[in-house]
């Protein structure tokens, strides 16, 4: 089957609003920020891609081993008749999900849902033309706002891979989790993909590759607000740092003025001085009890957990209650 158009809750205005009030909140406060949704245009969708081929990045060949494991169990748990991904990408690992659920049977409907529309293009007509009978609805969303508007009725598995829940602030999770589970009915899945607490020895490297991938990728947002808003942010003038925060448990991304930049957006004119930070990205590491209790906390029971054979990353499978 071909894919069917892409359906747009977000539409190119809506993007370019919520860009301008993110960019003045997070410019003009004391310590600057950026929310990471900002990174995904088609060059950010291809830069997160090729980070999940490096050999520092090891959560995407962690969740894969689990799920290439794991995935006849999830297809049979669930017997799931629409598979709903968040923050889809390039739904290569969902694959294996697809594949368990073909073998099995019973899976009418795939629906990716991301904001970046180049990644949502390209992988929903290659999912279409590689499952015939599949119906694939992708959809032009941020998961964020709008898991009120979910398509609805029979039973549905949503995952959630690559632990990019991590990339949301502890309160943004809770509200997320919440309004997940608003979305779904008694026992509906969610899948839910988690980068575990490590030696940071390892996690580091992971967003502060040596081939500079990462560095590109976070000085990425810079290019976007400079062609979407017209800013003259010059991306050179600032350093990838990644650290991590051991109080919190997570990776810190920041990008670091290298001298003294006054830059124009907008309608503002933004002073960094050098060494000063903008914040672009944090990506939290899970414990398993911690996992099941922000879960339990937003209604759903955590059924089963797995993960790789070293233990660096996690899956769990919940259900709605
Ligand atoms: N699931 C894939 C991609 C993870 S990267 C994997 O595991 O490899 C994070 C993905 O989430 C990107 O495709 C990005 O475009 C998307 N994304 C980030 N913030 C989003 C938001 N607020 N709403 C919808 N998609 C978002
Ligand atoms: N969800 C991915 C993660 O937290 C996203 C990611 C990987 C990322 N590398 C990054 C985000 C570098 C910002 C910068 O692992």
């Amino acid at each position: 089957m071909t894919a069917e158009p892409l359906e747009i809750y977000l539409e190119e205005q809506d993007l370019e609003r919520g860009l301008r009030e993110d960019v003045r909140a997070g410019l003009s406060a004391e310590q600057k920020w950026l929310p990471p949704k900002w990174f995904y245009d088609a060059r950010g969708s291809e830069l997160f891609e090729e980070i999940t081929r490096l050999p520092e990045y090891y959560p995407t060949r962690a969740e894969r081993a689990v799920l290439a494991e794991r995935a006849p169990d999830i297809a049979a748990l669930t017997g799931a008749k629409t598979l709903i991904e968040l923050g889809s990408g390039s739904s290569e690992k969902t694959r294996l999900l697809l594949d368990a659920f073909t073998r099995r049977g019973g899976l009418g409907t795939f629906v990716p849902l991301d904001v970046s529309v180049s990644a949502l293009r390209a992988s929903t007509a290659e999912i279409a033309a590689d499952y015939p009978g599949l119906r694939v609805r992708g959809i032009v969303g941020d998961f964020t706002r709008q898991l009120d508007r979910l398509p609805t009725g029979g039973r549905r598995l949503v995952v959630f891979l690559g632990g990019t829940i991590g990339n949301l602030l502890p309160g943004e999770r809770a509200g997320f989790l919440a309004a997940m589970r608003a979305a779904l009915e008694v026992g509906d899945w969610l899948l839910l993909g988690t980068d575990l607490v490590k030696d940071p020895s390892l996690i580091v490297p992971a967003y502060d590759d040596a081939a500079g991938v990462t560095a590109e990728f976070n000085r990425n947002v810079l290019h976007v607000i400079n062609r979407e808003l017209g800013a003259d942010f010059d991306p050179a003038g600032f350093a990838h740092v990644a650290r991590w925060d051991a109080d919190h448990e997570w990776i810190e991304m920041r990008l670091r003025a290298t001298r003294p930049m006054r830059v124009r957006v907008l309608d503002l004119t933004v002073a960094f001085a050098t060494g000063e930070d903008l914040r672009t990205e944090i990506s939290a590491k899970f414990r398993r009890a911690g996992i099941a209790a922000e879960l339990a906390g937003a209604g759903f029971a955590a059924t089963d957990f797995w993960t790789d054979p070293e233990g660096l990353f996690g899956v769990t499978l919940a259900q709605a209650r």
